[in-house]
């Protein structure tokens, strides 16, 4: 996303490889990658969900209470050669199904510019969400 100083690539790669080794372990997060039907098994596309739980609250129709499990979407990503062949769609769709067998309550992400229609494409919706830009 051009957003890494490049002094801080070496801190994110291990940093990254030891949460991604537990949270894979322990159900925390899961992730779907496209890879080539070709002896390289490159990988060019990939989607993650690191789940969450929530407080206790009503659900949309206001019948019972859920808890969660909520799936944050991350790492959406499309190698650039491989992009508008519809792998991303692919992917995401792969995702949701899982949500749908896994009884995963919500499902919520940022999009980014690049990822707003595909998203819209999906059914998902702009929410009331507000960020603290001050100090903390
Ligand atoms: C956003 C991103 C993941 C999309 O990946 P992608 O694999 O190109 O996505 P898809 O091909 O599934 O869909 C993207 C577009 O291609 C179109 N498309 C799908 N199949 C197509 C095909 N066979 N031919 C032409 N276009 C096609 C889709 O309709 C969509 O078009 P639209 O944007 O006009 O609606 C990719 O651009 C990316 O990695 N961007 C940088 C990282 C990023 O922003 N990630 C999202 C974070 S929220």
């Amino acid at each position: 996303m051009r957003e890494l100083p490049d002094d801080l690539y070496d801190t994110l790669v291990d940093a990254a490889r030891a949460y991604f080794a537990a949270a894979i372990g322990d159900g925390r997060y899961v992730g779907w990658v496209a890879e080539l039907d070709h002896p390289s098994g490159e990988i060019i596309a990939g989607a993650g969900l690191q789940l969450r739980e929530l407080l206790p609250r009503p659900d949309a129709a206001r019948e019972r209470l859920v808890r969660g499990p909520q799936g944050l979407v991350l790492n959406v990503y499309t190698e650039r050669a491989w992009r508008r062949r519809g792998v991303a769609d692919a992917l995401m769709r792969e995702l949701l199904r899982w949500c749908r067998g896994n009884g995963i309550e919500s499902v919520v992400l940022h999009a980014s510019d690049d990822g707003r229609p595909l998203y819209d494409k999906l059914g998902f919706t702009p929410t009331n969400e507000m960020r603290y830009d001050g100090r903390l």
